[in-house]
């Protein structure tokens, strides 16, 4: 484990779930039995990183210090820091520069879901890289929509493109990227894009050019899920629904994360079941402290 420190970016408008999100951010959404935001916390939480900076719309930061706290019932220490107005992906280590002092980072969508067998296995390895960038390549059936990995003969990379008409390869860069402490200093150099937004894949343009940007693939035994659609968001809830009702099991549990890491003991797990004594979610946190549950 290295000092890295956790980023989820969770403001954006969500103009394509209108009009649920006129009201509500759209990171605060259910995927079945939880908040969206639970999903990449988690993602953060199984790369061993306790310390996360949330950053949100100033109208939203309200609600998710309402849903997330200050982390210490996760053994987290959350920070908040706002974002005046969705002006891109990479403007975040600019807004974090303070709390990650230097530090290397993970930075995740807060919209975006992980799972897999291995997960935890591929998120150490990125984390033990300390230098440079880590990407994640996944293949999907519509890369146009995506920043798109292009590989060379070799099979290095030679660019991210954002959103291309013609996508290079099917393989989209994930949203989740590891990268050292001279993130924010490189952000710095990123110039506003087209439609004014400073482009993350900008900024791993500036990693690639130094020959600091290695891209994992995440393979077929992963899923990756957006949810930023009214379909993909009810079939993210679906697919959650499916695996942790056919298993028995939680998918994206911070609890669970924080007890088997020894962040939380016994007492603040039972604290959390109790909290949630009326759902499945509370047993299930009942039964990992050994009590009679489901
Ligand atoms: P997007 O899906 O690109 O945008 P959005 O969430 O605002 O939604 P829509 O396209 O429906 O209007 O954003 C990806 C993620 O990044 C999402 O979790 C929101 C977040 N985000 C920010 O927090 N700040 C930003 O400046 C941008 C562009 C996105």
């Amino acid at each position: 484990m290295t000092d890295r420190k956790g980023i989820i970016l969770a403001g954006g408008s969500g103009t394509r779930l209108y009009p649920i999100t006129l009201g509500v951010s759209k990171q605060l959404l259910p995927i079945y039995d939880k908040p969206m935001i639970f999903y990449a916390l988690s993602a953060l939480m199984l790369t061993g990183i306790r310390e996360i900076c949330v950053i949100t719309t100033p109208q939203d930061r309200a609600q998710f210090e309402r849903t997330l706290g200050d982390g210490r019932q996760w053994g987290l220490r959350l920070v908040y820091v706002e974002q005046p107005s969705p002006d891109g992906l990479a403007q975040a280590y600019l807004l974090a520069e303070d709390f990650l002092n230097g530090a290397p980072s993970a930075m995740v969508l807060g919209d975006n879901i992980f799972f897999g067998h291995g997960l935890p296995r591929i998120l150490r390895a990125a984390d033990m890289q300390t230098t440079g960038g880590t990407v994640f390549g996944y293949r999907v059936a519509d890369p146009e929509r995506y920043g798109v990995v292009d590989f060379a003969a070799d099979g290095t990379v030679r660019a991210i493109v954002e959103k291309p008409a013609v996508p290079p390869s099917p393989f989209a860069v994930t949203g989740l990227y590891f990268l050292d402490g001279t993130a924010p200093e490189r952000a710095r150099h990123v110039t506003p894009s087209a439609r004014g937004e400073l482009e993350i894949t900008s900024l791993l343009e500036s990693y690639l050019a130094d020959g600091a940007l290695s891209v994992t693939q995440m393979g077929r035994g992963f899923a990756w899920l957006d949810t930023g659609t009214h379909a993909s968001l009810l079939d993210a809830g679906n697919f959650v629904r499916t695996l942790s009702d056919r298993q028995s099991q939680q998918v994206g549990c911070p609890e669970e994360i924080a007890f088997e890491q020894g962040w939380i003991d016994r007492d603040a797990l039972l604290a959390q079941a109790a909290l949630f004594g009326k759902t499945q979610y509370g047993r299930y946190l009942k039964r990992l402290a050994g009590e009679t549950g489901t």
